[in-house]
């Protein structure tokens, strides 16, 4: 049987579907207008990209936008005083400040100075240890994706043995403690993976549903996974560029082959992608409706 695609793009236009009413509805009812503003330190270009998408969806579900692009010079401080400015400017109720920032600037400093009600991503370390006890106010963006991709998807993930590939702070560590809580769409058994794993093989063969953000283009080969699995491939991996100049992606999976064994798999592009920005706009509006009383 061919695996099922799980397809990011169809499921991030429901649940942008869902949003846009519920943004009508503040708009009508509250007179409420969810505000998201992006900052962009350097010129690297994929998080141009991003920052772009990012924009573009506010416009199209009705969420009040502001972008920052500062220069790559920028100091510290002086994006610390943006921020302060931002934390207290009541338009705004979600602060997206785009990783990787320069060398120069340290990126936990700038995450601790957002204010956490504001914190849209959920990096700051107060949402981070609300996660960790069971008690979120906002989930990690990339990792709620998969965690809906999977529950929309029909995956059970109840008693799952899920095995992780990669220990970021971005979504290996959060899908990990998302996917363990005592909640519907988790209580799994879940064993991380990382750089000095022994046999990386012998715990991704035992998974019934595997995440991969290794970084590292079709690391996960069919040979690595049993029959049945369900994959969610977090990669995204610049391998060259069309005639045209449009970049060519692939994933940290080899989906040609790994799709022959499994029984469903998330495709790059159009997998994981897509929900990472529908998730953003999912935790504006929570911040929005936070901020007035209304959640
Ligand atoms: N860089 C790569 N992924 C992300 C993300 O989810 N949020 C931010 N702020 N930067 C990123």
């Amino acid at each position: 049987m061919p695996a099922q695609i799980i397809s990011g793009t169809e499921i991030a236009k429901q649940i942008r579907q869902e949003l846009k009413q519920e943004i009508t509805e503040l708009k009508d009812k509250h007179n409420l207008i969810p505000g998201l503003v992006t900052v962009l330190v350097g010129e690297d270009p994929a998080s141009q990209v991003y920052v772009g998408s990012k924009v573009k969806t506010c416009d199209a579900l009705g969420v009040y936008s502001e972008r920052y692009d500062l220069p790559a010079e920028t100091s510290q401080e002086e994006l610390l005083t943006l921020i302060d400015k931002l934390n207290k400017d009541r338009k705004i109720h979600g602060i997206l400040v785009q990783l990787p920032l320069p060398k120069h600037i340290n990126e936990t400093e700038v995450l601790y100075a957002i204010d956490p009600k504001k914190d849209v991503d959920g990096f700051h370390p107060v949402n981070v240890g609300k996660l960790m006890i069971g008690e979120p106010d906002y989930l990690p963006c990339t990792p709620h994706g998969i965690q809906q991709l999977l529950i929309r998807s029909g995956v059970k993930i109840e008693g799952a043995e899920v095995v992780v590939v990669g220990r970021s702070n971005i979504v290996g560590k959060p899908i990990a403690n998302i996917l363990i809580q005592k909640k519907e769409g988790a209580n799994a058994t879940v064993t991380i993976c990382h750089t000095r794993t022994k046999d990386m093989a012998f715990h991704t063969k035992r998974a019934d549903i595997l995440i991969v953000a290794a970084g590292k283009p079709k690391a996960i080969t069919a040979d690595m996974v049993k029959e049945g699995v369900v994959v969610i491939d977090v990669g995204v991996n610049r391998i060259g560029k069309t005639p045209e100049g449009k970049a060519i992606l692939c994933g940290d999976v080899d989906f040609d082959t790994v799709k022959e064994k499994a029984k469903a798999i998330s495709p790059v592009p159009g997998g994981v992608g897509p929900m990472t920005i529908t998730m953003l706009m999912l935790n504006t509006v929570k911040a929005a409706k936070v901020s007035a009383g209304l959640a």
